[in-house]
């Protein structure tokens, strides 16, 4: 599906659950609002809505939450999904805490990539910015998908008070094989309070221990990250710089909320509610890929992060899904 400004959206990332088992600061609220069982998607729903996605033109998906493996038959819910006829990809975003045991299932279900947020590598550091002591944890469910074969990434958002982190979690790219991607902190929800770092600033960390850091040039999925190599590391290291260097003139992409809203873009509230469409019977299906080529059409030209009154969206990112 090409939108409005001749950009190609294939991919679509679907978060099944706002609920989490941690509370990072610049993502989860305190307090969730209460949302009643029947406001959000059954899979079977979802799969309804991915149908159709397909049928715009839509092949790769993104398993995001809150934490997409806290709620119950998420791998099988991945697995129907990855073998839906027209689905080529299918990734999951997690915080890690439940991946070990996951693991099996999410090789059986051919899940194509596995994203795993990790902020800080020390442990207490870890446990003040999830509020969860997990950081072993994390670190063993790393090993093990990296053991899997399976493409694995590291996200880690850059904080001030994480800096010191960057090199350490560098380095995790040097001793496996995975790609470690540096995010600048977007003002979306509870991520307008908190105070974040510039990757030019990571970057000049960085090149003082791999001076012949140098963009690859690659393609490694369908975010938005540029990734960079060393002859000292063995993944890559990825930045996604939303606010130094907006990526969004090659946007591909839409989200759906676990209450079945599609957004056409991050920043603002804008879309279209699937939900109604899904429930209210009669030509659904018509009436569901009719409203993916509205939302694409309406596809705002890309976020205005340095204009925040503009900002319309009141969400926080783990009903977004990141
Ligand atoms: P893969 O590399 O294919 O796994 O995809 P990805 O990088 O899109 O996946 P992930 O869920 O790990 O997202 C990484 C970061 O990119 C998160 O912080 C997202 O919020 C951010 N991100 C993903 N899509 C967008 C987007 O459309 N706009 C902005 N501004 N940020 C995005
Ligand atoms: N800015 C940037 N990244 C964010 N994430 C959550 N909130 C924000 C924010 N405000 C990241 C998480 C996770 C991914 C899905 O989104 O760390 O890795
Ligand atoms: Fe696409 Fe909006 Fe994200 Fe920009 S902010 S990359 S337009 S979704």
């Amino acid at each position: 599906m090409i939108d409005a400004r001749g950009r190609t959206i294939d991919y679509l990332r679907i978060s099944i659950t706002d609920r989490c088992n941690m509370r990072c600061g610049y993502c989860m609220p305190e307090r969730l609002p209460d949302i009643s069982h029947e406001e959000i998607l059954r899979y079977e729903e979802i799969l309804r809505i991915c149908r159709c996605a397909v049928q715009t033109g839509i092949h790769c998906f993104k398993i995001t939450g809150g934490e997409p493996l806290v709620r119950k038959g998420a791998v099988d819910f991945m697995g129907s999904l990855k073998k839906m006829p027209g689905v080529r990809r299918v990734t999951v975003t997690t915080n890690g805490f439940f991946l070990k045991e996951a693991l099996p299932q999410l090789i059986r279900a051919g899940i194509d990539g596995i994203n795993i947020s990790l902020d800080s590598l020390d442990r207490a550091q870890f446990q003040a910015l999830t509020g969860v002591d997990g950081r072993d944890r994390i670190m063993t469910a790393l090993q093990a998908a990296v053991s899997t074969g399976i493409p694995t990434k590291i996200n880690a958002v850059l904080l001030q008070e994480t800096k010191h982190q960057i090199v350490p979690l560098s380095r995790l790219a040097q001793d496996m094989s995975v790609d470690v991607r540096f995010i600048e902190l977007m003002p979306i929800g509870c991520g307008k309070t908190k105070k974040g770092l510039q990757e030019e600033e990571a970057l000049s960390f960085l090149l003082s221990v791999y001076p012949d850091l140098r963009i690859s040039g690659e393609r490694r999925g369908k975010g938005p990250a540029v990734y960079y190599k060393s002859k000292f590391l063995r993944g890559r290291i990825g930045c996604i710089a939303a606010n130094t260097h907006k990526f969004c003139s090659t946007c591909n992409r839409m989200r759906l909320t676990s209450t079945g809203f599609l957004k056409p873009c991050l920043c603002y509230d804008e879309g279209m509610d699937l939900k109604t469409i899904l429930r209210s019977g009669g030509h659904e299906e018509e009436r569901l890929i009719r409203a993916f080529r509205l939302a694409a059409e309406r596809k705002p030209a890309g976020h205005c992060f340095d204009e925040r009154d503009k900002i319309t969206e009141w969400k926080t990112m783990n009903q977004i899904g990141g």
